[in-house]
């Protein structure tokens, strides 16, 4: 249909005849003179409808004068160069002269026009014009990049590319599965994979040594700006490794990419922490290292003081009691202070403490608190040196158990850092190592895996892990990048006696065990290498080398947070015939 791309045309074909197809993104009719851009998915070329004596000009410029915007357009003519040059596009010193124009489809008045922004809902009602955007096509061809740049390297690398069912048998990464009716066994369901987690290990239980998948994941979890219900990863396994074959591979790999895709150096070698270090310095697991603020950890110098809060939680067996310095933060009014109290409620702060240093030189009459009436002059003083604050500084606190204390401390340091300027530019790369095996869900009184339940505790012996089960360390291990948590992987059980126990110490009985598993465990007594992975969330990645906060700006058909596609309507309701014949009767709603 076409000779070249409008994004394209240059000065080199300047003379010749081209023919060319696309929108029109904005025409303009001067009478007598008609402008028309013509976009493809190259770019812009500005077509010139002139009246000349040449002849069928009349009837060109007819037709221009009655196109509107996202008109499909084809259209003949010769390229000359442009009086008026555009530096603002790559055509800009040439235009063409229209000898021919062919409307292929004309476009009804849009919801919106390709120049505009409008609200997200109408974007993803009308998803195929909101990907028409400049800006859109940018995000998602990044992406595209992306999965190619990973495609390439791993090729390269004899890493074999394997797909695993979609629908399988329940694997737990966390969240709740979605079921799939089998027609065929009445009152029984597939499961979407989470992950392709069991298939992986099989895989290299059955010799395939290094395997990669770009796996579509199905979560049915509260959607976010970095969570969809599907979702792309990057999967990874490897045979007989240990950690660090995984992660310098990975590193490698996306030092690689992120160079060849968008022109960034990551440091090499990524720094590298432990859970507990990054719990204790920045109260998260994927510590931003962008924004330098770090939590004081103030239990010590509060233990015998008189505000009972910070006394309780201070000698509690698991609490924190935590300070953050926010520098200039005298400065806050009483309801940007309130404003942050309310932030941090948001993460579980049952009340958020605060003193403003006026005046450090002048001891207790510099500084300006409610809690300062309750703590001494040396523990004032304390204070100030442990979080290094000074004049024109404010500090918040936080007393909580630890958990509780680091999450909303931690998503504190976060908010001050973005609202006082203090994010970096730049990439901040980090290995997050060590993770416990277990976490405490208080719910339901028992331990749940903090990775999964197919990771590798670091210790090798069973009896070792159940005496010591509280406070086990696991061989899993995240990348984050910019505080987002960007991989995560760990070096697997191998052998079935630990992975029953670990079933075990989780609270998955036998019979459970052998109901769900039992192709694991077995699989796993007929020669299991050693071995291990990860798994990189593809839309985070695209997303921040994109430039964007929500990944679904990198993923063509994306769900709103309330879980619904707004272009085709799903979900939707299953007209009673086609349920009766997966067996499957639909409860009213309570
Ligand atoms: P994990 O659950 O940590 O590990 O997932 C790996 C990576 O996938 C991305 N991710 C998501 N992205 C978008 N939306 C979601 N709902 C979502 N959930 C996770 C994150 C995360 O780091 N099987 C293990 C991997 C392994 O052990 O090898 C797994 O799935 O970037
Ligand atoms: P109160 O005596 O409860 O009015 O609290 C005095 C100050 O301590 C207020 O600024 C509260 O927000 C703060 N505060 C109360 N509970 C906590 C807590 N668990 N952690 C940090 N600050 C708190």
């Amino acid at each position: 249909m076409r000779t070249h791309y409008c994004g394209l045309v240059d000065e080199a074909l300047i003379g010749q005849t081209v023919t060319l197809c696309g929108w029109v993104d904005v025409a303009r009719n001067l009478g007598g003179l008609c402008f028309v851009d013509l976009r493809d998915h190259e770019g812009i070329v500005q077509i010139v409808a002139e009246p000349s004596d040449a002849e069928g000009n009349a009837e060109v410029l007819a037709t221009a004068a009655h196109l509107h915007y996202e008109d499909c357009l084809r259209v003949t003519g010769v390229v000359r160069a442009r009086h008026a040059i555009n530096d603002r596009i790559r055509t800009g010193k040439v235009e063409v002269v229209a000898t021919r124009i062919e409307v292929l489809n004309k476009a009804e008045p849009l919801p919106f026009h390709a120049h505009e922004n409008p609200g997200e809902d109408i974007r993803l009602k009308y998803r195929y014009l909101d990907l028409r955007r400049p800006e859109m096509q940018r995000m998602m061809r990044t992406r595209i990049r992306l999965v190619q740049a990973l495609r390439r390297w791993l090729d390269a690398r004899g890493f074999q590319d394997i797909e695993t069912p979609i629908l399988t048998k329940a694997t737990p990464e966390g969240a709740r599965d979605f079921l799939v009716p089998a027609r065929m066994h009445p009152g029984e369901f597939y499961a979407l994979p989470q992950s392709p987690q069991l298939f992986k290990q099989i895989l290299m239980m059955a010799g395939f040594d290094r395997y990669y998948q770009i796996a579509r994941c199905f979560r049915d979890e509260a959607l976010r700006a970095d969570r969809q219900l599907e979702f792309t990863q990057l999967d990874m396994e490897f045979a007989w490794v240990s950690e660090r074959d995984v992660q310098d591979t990975v590193e490698a790999m996306i030092r690689d990419v992120f160079r060849e895709v968008i022109g960034v150096e990551l440091a090499d070698p990524f720094p590298r922490m432990t859970y507990a270090e990054a719990m204790r310095r920045f109260g998260s697991d994927k510590p931003d290292l962008r924004i330098v603020l770090e939590l004081t950890d103030i239990a010590e110098l509060v233990k015998g003081c008189e505000f009972k809060v910070f006394a309780d939680w201070a000698n509690a067996a698991d609490g924190r009691v935590v300070a953050l310095r926010a520098p200039g933060g005298a400065q806050f009014s009483r309801k940007q202070i309130d404003d942050y109290a309310a932030y941090a409620a948001r993460f579980g702060a049952k009340g958020l403490a605060w003193m403003k240093v006026e005046d450090a030189a002048k001891g207790r009459e510099g500084i300006s608190s409610p809690i300062a009436k309750f703590l001494d002059d040396a523990t004032l003083d304390a204070i100030l040196r442990a979080t290094h604050a000074n004049t024109g500084d404010a500090i918040f606190f936080g007393a909580a158990s630890y958990k509780v204390a680091s999450d909303f401390m931690g998503a504190l340091r976060l908010k001050l850092g973005k609202d006082l300027g203090l994010v970096e530019d730049g990439w901040k790369p980090l290995w997050v190592t060590d993770f416990p095996m277990f976490e405490w869900d208080e719910e339901a009184g028992r331990f749940v895996a903090l990775h999964h339940p197919f990771t590798a505790p670091a210790v090798d012996d069973i009896d070792d892990l159940r005496a010591n089960a509280a406070t086990a360390v696991s061989r899993g291990y995240d990348m984050v990048l910019n505080g987002n948590e960007i991989g995560g992987g760990s070096i697997r059980i191998h052998r079935s006696d630990m992975q029953s126990a670990v079933f075990d110490l989780l609270g998955i009985g036998r019979e459970e065990a052998e109901l769900k598993f039992g192709f694991l465990l077995e699989a796993l007594r007929y020669g299991a290498p050693p071995h291990g992975g990860i798994a990189f969330g593809i839309d985070r990645i695209a997303a921040l080398m994109a430039g964007t906060e929500s990944i679904r700006d990198v993923i063509a058909f994306p769900k709103t947070t309330t879980a619904q596609c707004l272009m085709t309507g799903a979900p939707s309701p299953i007209p009673d015939e086609q349920l009766a014949e997966v067996h499957v009767q639909v409860r009213p709603k309570t």
